[in-house]
């Protein structure tokens, strides 16, 4: 993946991040997620005054991007003030679409922190494998 489509990816996660419901922690966050066809889904974390009915920015983008038929990732970037990585739950969430989805790390400025996988995030990660299932993605 060449430098110029990683900062592609985390610009336009930062720009989607303006899009943050986030009143009650300040702390936006914005995702996007190319998937191996091309096609881009961004995320916002979505707060609520019932604060466990939170949901994260990587799992927006993983949802839409299920939602609308696509389930094989290539690499998501994760833009916050101070680059943040994924809570564990996202990671799962990830993870059940392949643990070589590469995850890009960076802070408000669109400076890229990390680079890294969902394998280095969550090892040893329960998959659909241990259900016996074969997943088709
Ligand atoms: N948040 C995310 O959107 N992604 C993460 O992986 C970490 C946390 C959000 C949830 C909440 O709205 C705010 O950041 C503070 O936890």
């Amino acid at each position: 993946m060449l430098l110029k489509e990683k900062q592609a990816l985390i610009d336009l996660a930062n720009t989607a991040r303006q899009r943050a419901y986030a009143p009650y922690s300040n702390y936006p966050v914005g995702a996007a997620l190319r998937t191996k066809t091309g096609r881009i889904f961004t995320g916002v974390n979505v707060e609520n005054a019932a604060y466990p009915q939170t949901m994260c920015a990587e799992r927006v983008a993983v949802f839409k991007a299920v939602s609308e038929g696509e389930k094989e990732f290539e690499v998501i970037s994760v833009v916050t003030d101070n680059g943040g990585s994924p809570c564990g739950g996202c990671r799962q969430v990830l993870a059940e679409f392949g643990l070589d989805t590469i995850v890009l790390l960076a802070d408000r400025n669109g400076k890229l922190l990390k680079e890294t996988t969902v394998k280095e995030l969550l090892p040893e990660a329960f998959t659909p494998e241990h259900l016996g299932k074969q997943v088709d993605t």
